[in-house]
């Protein structure tokens, strides 16, 4: 059987008034995504026709963020929240071509997966039904839609916790609401939607029952996971879908090779990638586009974000952001790499260390307390303690090139714009504003004279004289 077109109608024009912010509910974060990216994410492998998004509430900021993750997503405006059969109607009178399979979704339910979705299709399709509704099984269903069957165990209806009676607020068995429609009765069913309930809404849940009315099956399908019908309506529920997402990531990542020394202080984006043999110790952050390659060892107490780190590379207590660092790299403990730090293999960025927009080139090192802004750094070069390369001149920012294997010696500050020659050396303590030829030893400071006697006459009696003096009876002896 081929398999009939499919349409995505994502609801998303509800104010999420609990989350108490002025981000839209929807573009809230959980591990690198929007919870709407996340959905999203999850709807993307059904291969949809279109995806069309209902937006209402920060119509203009939730569009903003669809164009930018999801730019094959339309959006249509719900001005008025009159219910989710409402908002559907909205959606579907925007797609006028939409036949075959149409899936409504939330925003808001980040743990949803792709299997859950083609499985629920599949069902719904193989089943030959008007509609097929997502439920699962809860230990606390308040709030929620129940699931009403009839006596043989069919769908028979869903009724919301305000038109409830109290036996049916026993039901467990909830409504997630995420259906799978036939296009052409969901269109016909639309129509017939009133307000006749609790809350004056047109209820989606309404058009089941038309159907069912109108004689066409109604067929359910149970979540295999209750977590992918979570919807977040505030903050605490946000950090527990988080907490719910960290597991089922670092259990795939545990699965695929990767030791984590605490899994639950570790926190890897759903867009990081991971290596096999990696080793993430205690407290680390791996977010945005990080990728770690094979073998590497990162943390404890590191954040890395859109940082890639190369095979066996180690890195400790430090903070990462746009950078690269190469195979076998060693960086911290208490580094900071900032946007465009790049670092070859071999490289060392050591203790309290910051590198930005910087190559430190092949087996070099900068090991301890530096700076380096703008400059490039040839291979096997060692940077001296307390070196600042000053790259910034109070109006414009300036480059430099330290080449193949300089030494730079401890607290030098190197001016920029300056370039110091492959295979010469910077004198400890030096300012370096001229260039330093190749094989040369630059000096930059100012020339030390000891003034004889000055402790005896300036610092009489003090422990330091005392000490002179002592000295100086031993010389005598
Ligand atoms: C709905 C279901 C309920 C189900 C629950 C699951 C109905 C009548 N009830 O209830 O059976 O258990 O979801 O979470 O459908 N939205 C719009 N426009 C609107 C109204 C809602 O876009 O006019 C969006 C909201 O942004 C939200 C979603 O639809 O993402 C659900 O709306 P909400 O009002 O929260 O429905 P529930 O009362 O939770
Ligand atoms: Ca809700």
């Amino acid at each position: 059987m081929t398999q009939p077109q499919r349409t995505v109608i994502l609801l998303a024009a509800g104010e999420g008034k609990r989350m108490k912010s002025a981000l839209p509910k929807v573009l809230h974060e959980v591990l690198g995504r929007s919870l709407v990216g996340h959905v999203l994410a999850a709807a993307a492998p059904l291969d949809p026709a279109e995806t069309m998004v209902v937006v209402g509430h920060g119509a203009d900021q939730v569009t903003a963020h669809l164009a930018t993750m999801a730019p094959g997503a339309r959006t249509v405006l719900q001005e008025e929240q009159l219910g989710t059969g409402h908002a559907t109607r909205v959606a579907l009178d925007a797609l006028p071509d939409a036949v075959g399979t149409v899936v409504v979704l939330y925003g808001d339910t980040p743990l949803l997966q792709a299997s859950t979705l083609r499985d629920l299709c599949v069902a719904h399709e193989q089943g030959g039904h008007a509609a097929t509704v997502l439920t699962a099984s809860v230990d606390d269903p308040s709030g929620l839609g129940r699931i009403l069957r009839d006596s043989n165990g069919a769908f028979a209806a869903i009724v919301e916790q305000k038109d409830a009676t109290p036996e049916q607020l026993a039901i467990t068995e909830i409504n997630s609401g995420m259906y799978a429609f036939d296009a052409a009765r969901l269109r016909v069913a639309l129509k017939g939607l009133t307000t006749d309930n609790a809350q004056r809404e047109e209820y989606l849940t309404q058009a089941l029952t038309l159907m069912l009315e109108a004689g066409h099956s109604v067929g359910t399908h149970t979540a295999a996971d209750v977590a992918d019908t979570l919807g977040c309506n505030d903050r605490e529920q946000l950090a527990w879908l988080r907490g719910l997402m960290q597991k089922r990531v670092n259990s795939a990542l545990m699965r695929s090779g990767v030791t984590l020394d605490d899994p639950a202080t570790t926190w890897v984006d759903v867009t990081a990638r991971v290596g096999v043999d990696v080793t993430i110790r205690p407290n680390v952050q791996v977010m945005g586009s990080t990728v770690i390659g094979d073998g590497a060892e990162i943390g404890p107490d590191s954040t890395l974000t859109d940082t890639v780190v190369g095979s066996g590379a180690t890195v400790v207590r430090a903070h990462t952001l746009g950078a690269s660092v190469g195979a076998k790299a060693t960086v911290g403990p208490f580094a900071y790499l900032r946007p465009d730090a790049e670092l070859a293999e071999g490289a060392k960025v050591g203790t309290f260390v910051e590198v930005k927009n910087s190559r430190v080139g092949l087996g070099s090192k900068v090991p301890h307390l530096s700076y380096v802004g703008d400059a490039t750094i040839g291979a096997g070069a060692n940077i001296g303690a307390g070196t600042i390369v000053a790259n910034y001149d109070g109006v414009a920012k300036h480059r430099t090139e330290i080449g193949d294997a300089v030494f730079v010696g401890s607290d030098s500050v190197i001016i920029a714009p300056v370039s110091i020659a492959d295979g010469s050396y910077v004198a400890a303590g030096s300012a370096v504003n001229e260039d330093v030829p190749s094989g040369a030893l630059g000096v930059a400071r100012g020339r030390q004279r000891n003034i004889e006697g000055w402790v005896a006459k300036k610092r009489p009696g003090t422990k330091t004289a005392k000490a002179a003096e002592k000295a100086a009876e031993q010389r005598s002896e």
